[in-house]
């Protein structure tokens, strides 16, 4: 008993540290995914900002209004835009991924899963690395994923960032990106973060939708267990008494 407790704790502790993740020089997008009105937030700003290019192909629709607390009718009339849309269709993009690549370079990839793959940090830190570059061949840099072949999207609400250079010749690098006076977006920084932190969330969120559950369920799974166990030993005191 005490060797597959341990087993089941050793389970549970490697299960979150893989979600946790580990990269350095990010910033914290503090993911809460049993925060609803985040959650909420970053459906909508996904569903306006991301699907035009990406797709989430894990998610139904109709599995968000439980998850996020809303009716079906808030979700289809504000979030779905696919007028062809049946009961239990999935996230799927506005564009053809053929179109994207014609466009941009590269395929959109599937955001079902990258707050997983890339972690949700990375995810969040993504969002703030873009800055304009003229010599890039659609206007857009970004310091994480460097040509990147996705434009800022969120530019109207961040505003413009400009690169602060530093070094020269090769070791020539953006050091800081600032969004000068005059050329702020509809957001504040602060807003802004929010923002993105919300899109994070999120994902995170469709990265793994039972996980806001699943900690609520850890909880009383380790209190049975620990009930469980007191009992166990109670009862076998109780049997090996008339033994001894
Ligand atoms: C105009 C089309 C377009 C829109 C809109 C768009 N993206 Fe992208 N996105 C792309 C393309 C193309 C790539 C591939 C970039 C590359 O690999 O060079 C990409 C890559 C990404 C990646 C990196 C995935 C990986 O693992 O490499 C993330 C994360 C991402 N997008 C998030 C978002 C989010 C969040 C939004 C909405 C705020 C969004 N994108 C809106 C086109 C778009």
């Amino acid at each position: 008993m005490r060797k597959f407790l341990l087993m089941l704790l050793a389970t549970l502790v490697s299960g979150s540290a893989i979600a946790a993740g580990g990269y350095a020089n990010l910033m914290d997008a503090e993911v809460d995914v049993s925060d609803e009105a985040s959650l909420q937030r970053g459906a909508q700003l996904f569903a306006n900002n991301c699907m035009g290019c990406h797709s989430a192909k894990f998610v139904r629709w109709n599995a968000l209004p439980e998850e996020l607390g809303v009716s079906m009718e808030l979700i289809e009339e504000n979030l779905i835009w696919d007028s062809g849309y049946q009961a239990g269709d999935v996230m799927t993009a506005a564009m053809r991924s053929e179109d994207a690549s014609a466009w941009f370079g590269a395929a959109a990839p599937d955001l079902s899963l990258t707050a997983r793959s890339r972690g949700a940090d990375w995810v969040y830190t993504y969002l703030n690395s873009f800055y304009v570059d003229p010599d890039a061949s659609i206007g857009w840099n970004n310091t994480l994923l460097q040509n990147a072949s996705m434009p800022h999207v969120l530019w109207q609400l961040q505003g413009v960032p400009q690169p602060v250079y530093e070094g020269s010749g090769d070791a020539l690098k953006v050091a800081e990106i600032v969004v000068p006076e005059g050329q702020q977006g509809a957001m504040t920084e602060a807003e802004y973060q929010q923002a993105t932190k919300d899109i994070t969330n999120f994902m995170a969120f469709m990265a793994e939708p039972v996980r806001a559950k699943r900690q609520e369920l850890g909880v009383w799974v380790i209190g049975f267990l620990l009930v469980f166990t007191i009992l166990a030993y109670f009862m076998k005191r109780e049997y090996w008494r008339d033994v001894h």
